[in-house]
């Protein structure tokens, strides 16, 4: 692209900048806004027009259904149907990084395109204080996918927002680094068996203990429609990625996790806490994929699967699939 097509408000993160922010959604255009887990990119989920433009300004496939943030679960309540799991689920998890998908509710406003002409929604309440107050400035509903080009590594600082999409939107809400670091869980709930779509800030045994019920193994999860964002290569840093390296390969550069990386160039945590890590996650591979020269492959070190590592490495083999 040659010309930024608008320019592109820098909003702070106080009262005049959230009601500049929602009255701009109100108005049609696209906003980036932070959550705990990555930075957003809004627009009125119920203006077909305003959600148009969200796949344009990502070049995202048309058929990628989005999320819708709400406030709090008795608005999500007017959206989705919330049989027994959703309101359980919603007691423990929300406002927090769980995505539930739920059948549609008949009588809502909410863009058909916004679900891609599935008969499901996706809604997530955010934690984030800063969300919410800019939910409900908005006044409506807000379907936001994560503020970045389409293929490439999710924002978690205003900074990468910009870097990716300047020009392309209306504004940002500058609200700092986000403290989970990857996107929220999704998890189906159309029908009595839950189902999950992507593992995420949420874990899959946190699911469980609240459920009383293990989640169906990886065989028997997909059910189509598949959720699209599971593409293999939907993460991507522009240098290549190469996984388990518990040691640094010639040449590379290598991103640590845990005391024994001493000598990474990052660590994604020291300690190797998974929490930490995962809310380093994605500013670490921004950063790397910086400071790669011309072929320079990134090395990650080995990631234990359990709790948030298991949403920690599936973002991880997605950054190195084959693209
Ligand atoms: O943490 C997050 O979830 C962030 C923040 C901004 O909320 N959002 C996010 O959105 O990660 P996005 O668009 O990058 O990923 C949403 C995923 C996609 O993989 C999409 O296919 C899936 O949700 N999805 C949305 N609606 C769905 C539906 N009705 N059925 C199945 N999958 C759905
Ligand atoms: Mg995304």
């Amino acid at each position: 692209m040659t010309e930024p097509m608008v320019q592109t408000e820098k909003l702070d993160p106080d009262h005049a900048g959230i009601a500049r922010a929602g009255a701009l959604l109100r108005g049609g255009s696209l906003v980036a806004f932070p959550t705990e887990t990555v930075y957003g990119l809004g627009a009125d989920a119920t203006n077909d027009h305003a959600v148009a433009a969200i796949y344009a300004a990502k070049g995202r496939p048309s058929f990628n259904p989005l999320i819708v943030h709400l406030p709090d679960a008795e608005t999500a309540a007017l959206y989705g149907q919330m049989g027994p799991n959703a309101l359980k689920l919603a007691a423990a998890f929300w406002p927090g990084p769980l995505t539930m998908v739920l059948t549609r509710n008949p009588d809502q406003p909410v863009s058909k395109l916004v679900s891609a002409g599935l008969p499901s929604l996706a809604i997530r309440v955010p934690a984030l204080p800063l969300a919410q107050d800019l939910l409900r400035a908005a006044g409506v509903p807000v379907a936001a996918p994560s503020a970045n080009p389409s293929g490439q590594i999710s924002p978690t600082r205003a900074e990468h927002v910009i870097a990716g999409l300047n020009g392309r939107i209306g504004a940002v809400l500058q609200g700092g680094a986000c403290s989970v670091g990857v996107e929220s869980t999704i998890l189906d709930l159309t029908d009595d068996t839950p189902r999950l779509l992507r593992p995420g800030g949420i874990s899959a045994e946190q699911i469980e203990d609240t459920l009383g019920a293990p989640l169906p193994k990886a065989q028997t999860q997909l059910k189509a429609p598949i959720s699209p964002g599971l593409l293999a290569s939907h993460y991507a840093p522009g240098a290549q990625v190469v996984l388990d390296q518990p040691a640094r390969p010639d040449g590379a550069l290598w991103l640590g996790f845990g005391p024994s990386c001493a000598g990474a160039d990052m660590n994604l945590s020291e300690a190797g806490d998974l929490t930490e890590a995962a809310a380093n996650l994605f500013e670490a591979l921004h950063s790397l994929d910086a400071r790669a020269t011309e072929g320079q492959i990134i090395a990650v070190a080995p990631v234990p699967e359990t709790g948030l590592g298991s949403a920690i490495n599936d973002r991880l083999r997605r950054a190195a699939a084959p693209r």
